[in-house]
């Protein structure tokens, strides 16, 4: 055999021994990975229940929330949610899609005898499930589905696919901001519009909770949300999707609408 067909069989070996190398290394990983998932499940599984148990008693709830698994907003980030509205009793909760969270945060307004949720929905057929659900808590007048078809927004040079806003009324105040869609099915970082579109709303000492702030997509519009908005006070909460929270800073200059503005302004909604 000449040397020419060694070296290319002794090269060919090498080459096959560490792809061989890679892949094991590859299920080795994997394997601890699942192993890590399987050991977790079970706690990760127990806090949603725990914070479902919390959500029905915190809110006094007689019937049963939506399901709140897959799409829909985890027990945990609608804890977050209820707490929140519970402590700082905003007036006005604005919401890009609605479901579960829809029908918590209505309870808060419902509980606390003012406030009204307003919920921007892309999907026509879920807007009219979140509208029943609504209905069947008996919390119809706390909350509107607003349908909001996705449509192009230019944005810095760019096009979003992201909610018609036309039928929220021009200056609406927003006390607290709940980002949930549009889905990722979107586009690649659907949720980043929020920012420019509705983060000028926001009155001083408002809230915005992004869900699935694992993702490194959300990761991404917060590092930009970061750089453009430096008065959103950013920081994470463990809820199993993740969970960010940004804060508005208060100055001084930055007062709220008067209380009669305000009045017109969310009269207009009725
Ligand atoms: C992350 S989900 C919104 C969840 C909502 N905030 C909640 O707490 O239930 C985002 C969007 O996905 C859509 N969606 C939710 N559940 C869905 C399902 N089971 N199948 C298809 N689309 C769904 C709805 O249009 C919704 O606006």
């Amino acid at each position: 055999m000449s040397d020419y067909i060694i070296v290319l069989l002794l090269a060919f070996t090498a080459v096959l021994c560490a792809w061989t190398l890679h892949k094991v290394r590859l299920i080795h990983l994997l394997a601890h990975q699942l192993r890590d998932q399987a050991d977790n499940a079970p706690a990760t599984l127990f806090r949603q229940l725990e914070a479902l148990d919390g959500l029905q008693r915190e809110l006094k709830l007689d019937k049963s929330l939506p399901r709140t698994r897959g799409w829909a907003g985890s027990p945990d980030f609608l804890l977050e949610l209820a707490r929140h509205a519970q402590t700082a009793r905003p007036q006005v909760v604005l919401e890009c899609s609605s479901g579960a969270s829809t029908v918590v945060l209505a309870r808060c307004m419902q509980l606390q005898g003012a406030g009204q949720v307003y919920s921007l929905e892309h999907d026509p057929e879920y807007a009219a499930r979140t509208r029943a659900e609504l209905a069947r808590h008996g919390l119809s007048g706390w909350a509107q589905v607003i349908d909001a078809p996705l449509r192009a927004h230019q944005l810095q040079g760019e096009t979003w696919p992201w909610y018609s806003t036309d039928h929220l009324p021009h200056g609406l105040p927003v006390d607290m901001l709940v980002i949930d869609g549009p889905p990722q099915a979107a586009g690649t970082q659907s949720r980043y519009p929020a920012g420019p579109l509705l983060f000028p709303r926001l009155t001083p000492g408002a809230a915005v909770y992004l869900d699935d702030a694992a993702r490194a997509d959300e990761q991404a519009i917060l590092r930009r949300w970061r750089s453009e908005f430096p008065l959103l006070r950013q920081s994470l909460l463990a809820c199993e999707k993740g969970c960010a929270r940004l804060v508005k800073e208060t100055v001084h200059d930055d007062a709220p609408p008067e209380p009669r503005q305000r009045q017109t302004i969310l009269a207009q909604m009725h």
